[in-house]
């Protein structure tokens, strides 16, 4: 396996992966994104071109997709329409990426027998209560609550479906919240971070009880690495990192480490059908992978990532005023 092809290179975990198969890999690259909203070819800035090669275009385009299949020995899948809230403004664009896209390369993989890994989200789960002691398993049944979280569903099925009927050598992972560089201002970290960066308050939804399992980038990467390399063919990972938080301790949590009053931050409109809670137990990955989460303290990671936002201003500000013109128009 020398050559990946890396959909939605140029989006946030997918640019983390990028980075992370340069630094611990010989594998060459290449990324196909569509350069939407959400994709950055500044997150692929100062990678070796020797080993990483850039293709802006559609995963639903069947003759590019079969054309950059030919050219590589595994497809690693992030591609998507990823954001929930944008899912519940205008679902369309998640069923043509998230859905036709996924089947796009399902079916250039089986017509040239090449290896594939799906990224895929916990999402698809849908949420636990706040006092339920469980967490998801691969066992636990899909009961996705958003545009998004159901096309992602629909996209793990249609993996599925075609590793069992047609042999397609495919494997899944599901992840909980991940944090780190390179992410959009429009997701809650970056979002609050760089609110407070313009001088800006926080922006909680609701009373901000909603727990989230967070994973940092880095880490997410190094599991997709190891499933890709050694997960056993047909196979569904979970991925997290022992790190549920609330999001109101997240806000407090960034306030406190920008040195600003942690009740400093405004409450605004709930999103719709808002999901809770999610959480990760990822015995399996654990055991038969050994894979093991290398960022354990979330202040430490936290306090990295607003380093990060600080000092790289170029790469977010374009996008911060049209984000945040969107969430006034929805009261957030
Ligand atoms: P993102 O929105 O930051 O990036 C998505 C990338 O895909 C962008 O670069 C975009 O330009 C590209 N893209 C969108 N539509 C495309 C199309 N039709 N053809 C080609 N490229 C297209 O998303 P992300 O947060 O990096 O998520 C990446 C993947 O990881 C998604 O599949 C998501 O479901 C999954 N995931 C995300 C998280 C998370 O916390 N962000 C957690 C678990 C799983
Ligand atoms: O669980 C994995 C999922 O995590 C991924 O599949 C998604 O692609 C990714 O976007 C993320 O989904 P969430 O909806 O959990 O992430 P988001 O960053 O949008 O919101 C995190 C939590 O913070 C959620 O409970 C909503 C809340 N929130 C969000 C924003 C943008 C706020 O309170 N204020 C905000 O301004």
């Amino acid at each position: 396996m020398a050559r990946l092809l890396v959909t939605g290179g140029a989006g946030f975990i997918g640019s983390n992966f990028v980075h992370h198969v340069i630094e611990h890999t010989a594998y060459e690259v290449i990324v196909l994104d569509k350069l939407t909203y959400a994709g950055n070819r500044a997150s692929l800035a100062g990678l070796p071109e020797e080993r990483v090669s850039f293709v802006q275009g559609d995963i639903a385009d069947g003759g590019l997709v079969d054309d950059l299949v030919t050219a590589a020995d595994a497809v690693v899948h992030y591609a998507a329409e990823s954001h929930n809230d944008n899912s519940l403004s205008d679902p369309q664009p998640f069923l043509n990426t998230n859905i036709i896209g996924t089947f796009t390369l399902l079916e250039s993989v089986r017509k040239h027998g090449t290896r594939m890994h799906h990224v895929s989200t916990d999402e698809v789960y849908g949420d636990l209560a706040l006092d339920d002691p469980a967490r998801f398993t691969e066992e636990t049944p899909y009961n996705p609550s958003s545009p998004y979280s159901s096309t992602k569903a629909g996209s793990d099925l249609l993996v599925r479906a075609w590793v069992r009927s047609f042999g397609v050598a495919a494997t899944i992972s599901n992840c909980s919240n991940n944090y780190g560089p390179y992410q959009h201002v429009e997701k809650f970290i970056p979002r609050q971070i760089t609110n407070v960066l313009r001088g800006h308050r926080p922006k909680l939804y609701g009373d901000g009880r909603n727990v989230r399992d967070w994973i940092h980038a880095d880490d997410h990467s190094s599991a997709v690495l190891s499933i890709l390399e050694n997960g056993r063919i047909g196979e569904t990972y979970l991925i997290g990192a022992d790190g549920e938080r609330d999001n109101k301790s997240v806000v407090e949590a960034i306030l406190t480490l920008m040195g600003l009053p942690a009740d400093a931050y405004d409450h605004v409109n709930d999103r719709a059908g808002h999901d809770m809670r999610y959480a990760i137990d990822y015995t399996k990955l654990r055991n038969e992978l050994n894979w093991h989460p290398l960022y354990r303290d979330f202040e430490r990671g936290l306090q990295a990532t607003i380093d990060w936002y600080r000092t790289n201003e170029d790469w977010w500000l374009p996008a911060k005023a049209a984000t945040e013109a969107l969430y006034a128009r929805a009261g957030q």
